[in-house]
């Protein structure tokens, strides 16, 4: 699947470099970035950059057809790396919708922007931020960021690490396209950190009953049953 790599020094965000170097990157291509002055994150966030992480971008064009999928393949993505990590032996788990969580705190974000069509096809830019080998982490972020190497005393090999995320990726995708998310949801439900938990969905409280077939969550607010395929989700640890 991945054929073509690009590593830059630095650059504003790597989801921005695809985005506007698109037209001539195949599908599939994967940059990646030693440092980002602009990291983006989700609901127009800022990513803060730490050192020695991981910042990829993974281009794919699809079919406009296929492009609903776009909430279930951040969920794809988030379930991949989470199991990469747990191969590593590594004790993560998933936030609603793609945050992998250690010890109550983030180590890795995915931001997923569609961008533009060309005859039928459109861009999925998937970009994933790991915080990996940084020895402490910012003041600002501290309470609610981690890094692989904070809570685990390891270092880990990146490159080791981006290719096994890079092949399960690769392996499991097949499976993603012919079956949808809910190929992985047992998995996804397994790890998932918001399950049976209250939460705050965009401020209102409510129960995290369930993820959905298509990954959405199904939650219990005042007896009725809602389901969410979006936005900000704060757990009560
Ligand atoms: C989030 O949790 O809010 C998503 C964070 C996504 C960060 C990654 S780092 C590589 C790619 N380039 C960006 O500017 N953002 C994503």
């Amino acid at each position: 699947l991945f054929k073509e790599f690009i590593y830059l020094d630095e650059v504003d965000s790597t989801n921005t470099y695809v985005k506007q170097n698109q037209q001539h990157l195949e599908s599939s291509t994967v940059v990646y970035a030693e440092r980002q002055t602009q990291g983006r994150g989700r609901l127009s966030r800022r990513w803060v950059d730490l050192e020695k992480g991981i910042k990829m971008s993974i281009l794919l064009k699809l079919l406009l057809l296929d492009l609903e999928k776009i909430v279930p393949l951040t969920l794809f993505t988030g379930l991949v790396i989470n199991r990469v990590l747990r191969k590593y032996g590594v004790n993560s788990f998933i936030k609603w919708s793609n945050d992998i969580y250690l010890n109550g705190k983030k180590v890795c974000g995915i931001l997923c922007e569609l961008s533009g069509e060309v005859e039928g096809f459109g861009s999925i830019i998937i970009g994933i931020g790991i915080n990996v080998n940084a020895k402490s982490i910012p003041d600002e972020i501290k309470d609610i960021a981690t890094s692989l190497k904070a809570e685990t005393s390891q270092d880990f090999d990146r490159t080791r690490l981006i290719i096994d995320i890079l092949k399960e990726f690769e392996k499991e995708f097949p499976n993603f396209e012919t079956y949808g998310f809910s190929h992985f949801r047992d998995e996804y439900k397994n790890f998932c950190i918001n399950l049976g938990k209250e939460i705050l969905v965009n401020g209102q409280k409510m129960l995290c009953m369930d993820i959905g077939e298509n990954g959405e969550l199904v939650c219990e607010k005042d007896g009725k049953i809602v389901e969410i395929s979006s936005g900000e989700v704060t757990i009560r640890f």
